[in-house]
């Protein structure tokens, strides 16, 4: 079969459908499983959004008002949403340089396909691994940049090499890294100077307090060379809905309309309903809960961090992140170590070579859990040191 050989060098399975296999196979009757694996979200819908997607519903059901498909590139009330938080924020950017989407994950592999084979692309590493492997199946030639503890995992331009596609995201799954203005100026001017594009995943950029830029666009001359995946899942918890946006500025010459054809092709666009929904993460009530409820997840993360302290284990200091990163005891290998969580204490989390290059000897905590999950799994936490 001539299938496509790239697949041979990647992993032969994605590491969420690993994990989601390894909890839904955990059978310990004294142990209730504690699930930090894949950071799915788990507090339900905002009020104000469930409203507004039953009054979707609602049209739906009468003639006048039923909708077929939806625009490839999104309705024009969400464009338009997207495009004046945008202003608010200095950035200039217009309704048609916006494309709903189904979220981040996908759209880190299609905006591969507006180029040409075999491009050289650089990911920021150790990262979220959907967009590296996609790249590696369009046989393109990747490269990673490793980022390190000391650096607190900030990435900075390579030397040499010139790059057609740039991946970076921040704050970073996994590691919590959230570039700073300084650092994403750098790599404005580096893309500006090399001519690459930089594809900037900021699907976590809700969870950043400080101040840190939340979209590439608030630094000069982003508009000139990047694009911005954003998603609605972590924030509005819309994992189970699908719902998110990429931007591709006019400025990027060619690249905005070759997606608008691109998603002609290959999308039949979001729902209707689940962009009504969407809608609301830009209502003011919506806008304080979502606030609490992005506390209520960090303050999980310093109820693991301490745990993790109390055991002498290095973390990230990052408070801009849903995962905690962490190293795994006496240097361990880090499929061992997660397994020893599992099977011991019967928590399930992610190993940091799942995130690829650098990962390695590092595990993620997911904080989209219950405060009694996190509380109950520091309590656990305290055994760990038999183990070793
Ligand atoms: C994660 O990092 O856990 C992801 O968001 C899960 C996924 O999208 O596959």
């Amino acid at each position: 079969m001539n299938y496509n050989k790239n697949f041979d060098s990647i992993e032969n399975e994605y590491i969420f459908s690993k994990i989601r296999k390894q909890a839904s196979s955990f059978n310990n009757p004294d142990l209730h499983l504690i699930d930090l694996g894949v950071g799915d979200v788990k507090l339900p819908l905002f009020k104000q959004t469930i409203t507004a997607m039953k009054g979707a519903c609602d049209e739906m059901q009468k003639e006048q008002t039923f909708k077929g498909y939806p625009p490839a590139n999104g309705y024009q009330f969400l464009r338009d949403k997207i495009a004046q938080s945008y202003q608010n924020l200095g950035a200039k950017i217009e309704p048609d340089e916006i494309f709903i989407t189904d979220g981040a994950k996908g759209q880190l592999g299609n905006i591969a396909e507006l180029f040409n084979y075999g491009i050289n692309v650089l990911f920021q590493s150790p990262c979220y691994p959907a967009g590296a492997e996609s790249n590696v199946l369009r046989d393109n030639n990747v490269d990673f940049l490793v980022t390190h503890e000391q650096d607190g995992f900030i990435p900075y331009p390579p030397i040499g090499k010139r790059y057609d596609l740039i991946y970076l995201c921040s704050p970073c799954n996994p590691t919590g890294a959230v570039m700073n203005r300084t650092d994403l100026t750098i790599w404005v001017q580096y893309a500006l100077k090399s001519g690459a594009v930089i594809v900037f995943d900021g699907a976590y950029s809700e969870f950043i307090s400080g101040d840190y830029p939340k979209s590439i666009y608030e630094i000069n001359g982003a508009t000139d060379c990047a694009i911005e995946i954003q998603s609605f899942s972590k924030s509005l918890g819309f994992t189970g809905i699908r719902c998110g946006y990429t931007v591709i500025p006019k400025r990027l010459g060619e690249l905005n309309a070759l997606f608008f054809h691109w998603l002609g092709r290959r999308f039949n666009g979001v729902s209707y309903v689940s962009q009504r929904g969407a809608e609301t993460f830009f209502d003011k009530d919506v806008k304080s809960q979502l606030e609490k409820r992005i506390k209520f997840y960090k303050t999980n993360t310093e109820v693991l961090k301490i745990a993790l302290k109390n055991l002498n284990l290095w973390y990230n200091s990052s408070v801009c992140s849903p995962y905690v990163f962490a190293k795994t005891p006496n240097g361990e290998n880090s499929n061992v170590f997660c397994r020893k969580l599992i099977e011991n204490l019967g928590i399930v989390s992610t190993p940091g070579s799942g995130f690829l290059h650098g990962g390695e000897g590092y595990f993620r905590l997911s904080a989209f859990c219950h405060r009694e999950d996190a509380l109950q799994a520091s309590d656990r936490l305290k055994n760990l040191a038999q183990y070793y």
